[in-house]
């Protein structure tokens, strides 16, 4: 392969700009009062805002501490099912199942995931995730940014903030140029990609990266794909292009950039290379405005003029539709999700049964009967507005298939509208008593029937060690699990089950979101959503 990146000689490149703000920065050094080197090298102030500060924006956290860990998470909460919110949420989701699944034994090792928001306008909405973890002596800290984009109403990566993969490269140049000239880094002690491109990189890139580097047999001309008509072509904001790109450029500073109170960049660096900082948790090296020009996508300013404005969009923010407690905000197809499923009630042991679904944020769904939820009103009340999800179990647990269409029709009408009246929300599925159902059944109402995949047998054996012991040597990801909270014995279970499948990295949701898009048919029958 030729030069790195093939665009041709590398000297070209480097004649970028020299930093007018390095002299300005040093000249600091000799005003008076100002004693410390530090304060004179060149720093970015990054434009990160906490969600909590954002008007229109709600974010949301939550925490679960057991005996063997600690975990927690906060993400933004666009509307109901948000791109950028399903997208944050996930990942958060899969970074805590990864960690779950490899903790160590000994100490009480925490992982806690947040999130701030880069840039918020009508247009785009960009937003930084940290993940720190702790166990023992030893602590890890991992960051990355998101950027939808409400005109392709996508979730991107970094990449798509710039034009092309050309201005990726400039942008390594222009940061290379400022550790070298603003910290006294000599070029052959830049750092990862950094040092690679400021060095021509040819062959180290590769390894670097750890990215899948372009076969042989592919035009000679490196990470564009279609490399005649790089400047011609889409930019960045093109999903397939920016998420090619974030893979090879893996591990690049830039994975972690914000917008600069001055209109250019702040890479956030680890401090170990940059010591020169003298910084202990991050080091923000300025890319400068003026090094910027050309090389952003039109996203790219978006963001970059939202930051700018302090991201003060308030109600133009692009929030999805109305937030409901029924939504779905997890991607299940990527997760080892569960869906806890309670029938029979609501009854005198549903409230306890809410309090302990709540120190796991625990989602379930309640198939309830139409004619007790006015018994029990306050319980189904909680379950709505705590994000559970309430399904029909018909109105007094009659056998849909001994009764005429008209029957059938007229019973689940009257126990959607029973929960509707009290929740606002009707029942999005239905679960048929013993799990009876025909073609008249089905043809008969527009709801889908969801049975489930794992019987615990509760209401048998009324014996809460056998029922957890079943659920968790049963459940696979995607299960439905079939409870019923009416008897004391099964509610009882539940806080083995949910430590012990917690344990194992699952997320405990509701049916609609355990089948995800796009979703549920009405009149067919579902059991789980396992993958295979
Ligand atoms: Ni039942």
């Amino acid at each position: 392969m030729g030069g790195l990146l093939g665009y041709g000689p590398l000297v070209a490149l480097t004649s970028l700009r020299r930093k007018i703000s390095v002299s300005a920065a040093l000249g600091l050094l000799l005003v008076p009062g100002c004693h410390s080197a530090e304060q004179a090298l060149p720093y970015a102030e990054a434009v990160r805002t906490s969600p909590d500060d954002m008007v229109g924006l709600r974010a949301r956290t939550v925490t679960v501490a057991t005996d063997h860990s600690v975990v927690s998470y906060r993400y933004p909460m666009l509307g109901g099912a948000h791109p950028l919110t399903v997208e944050t949420r996930t990942r958060m989701a899969q970074r805590q199942t990864a960690f779950l699944e490899e903790i160590p034994d000994r100490g009480t090792p925490e992982l806690h995931q947040d999130v701030t928001i880069l840039a918020a306008s009508p247009d785009v909405v960009g937003a930084r995730l940290t993940v720190t973890t702790s166990a023992g002596m030893g602590e890890t800290f991992e960051a990355g940014t998101l950027w939808y984009d409400s005109q392709s109403g996508e979730v991107l990566p970094w990449t798509s903030l710039f034009r092309d993969e050309e201005a990726i490269q400039r942008a390594h140049l222009a940061l290379a140029e400022m550790l070298e000239e603003g910290y006294n880094i000599p070029t052959q002690q830049l750092p990862g990609l950094v040092g690679d491109v400021a060095q021509g990189g040819g062959g180290t890139y590769g390894a670097t990266a750890g990215a899948e580097v372009p076969d042989d047999d592919t035009p000679s001309d490196g990470p564009i794909d279609e490399g005649d008509e790089k400047s011609e072509g889409p930019d960045l904001t093109d999903p397939e292009r920016a998420h090619a790109a974030a893979e090879r450029w893996a591990g690049s500073p830039l994975e972690d950039t914000a917008f600069s109170t001055a209109g250019g960049l702040a890479v956030r660096m680890d401090p170990e290379e940059v010591p020169a900082a003298g910084r202990v948790d991050e080091v923000l090296v300025p890319v400068e405005s003026e090094d910027t020009e050309g090389l952003l996508s039109e996203l790219g300013y978006q963001a970059r003029e939202a930051a700018l404005s302090g991201n003060n969009a308030d109600d133009a923010l692009p929030l999805g539709e109305e937030l409901s407690a029924q939504g779905h905000t997890l991607d299940c197809v990527r997760l080892k999700c569960v869906a806890l499923t309670f029938d029979d009630g609501p009854g005198e042991h549903t409230d306890t049964l809410l309090d302990i679904l709540e120190t796991y944020d625990a989602q379930a769904t309640f198939y309830v009967l139409g004619s007790l939820v006015n018994e029990f009103p306050d319980p189904v009340r909680r379950m709505a507005e705590e994000g559970h999800e309430l399904g029909n179990h018909t109105w007094k647990h009659d056998d849909l298939a001994q009764m005429s269409g008209t029957e059938i029709r007229k019973d689940i009408k009257r126990t959607n509208e029973a929960v509707r009246e009290l929740t606002g929300f009707s029942p999005p599925t239905i679960r048929p008593p013993y799990g009876s159902l025909d073609g008249t059944v089905r043809r008969s109402v527009d709801q889908p029937f969801v049975l489930w995949d794992v019987d615990t047998l509760d209401w048998q054996s009324r014996d809460s060690d056998a029922v957890s012991e079943h659920t968790l040597t049963h459940t696979v990801p995607g299960s439905v699990v079939l409870f019923h909270d009416i008897h004391e014995t099964s509610v009882q279970a539940i806080p083995a089950v949910l430590a012990g499948l917690h344990r194992q990295g699952y997320h405990f949701v509701t049916v609609t979101d355990v089948f995800g898009a796009p979703g549920l048919e009405p009149g067919d029958v579902y059991t789980d959503a396992r993958v295979s």
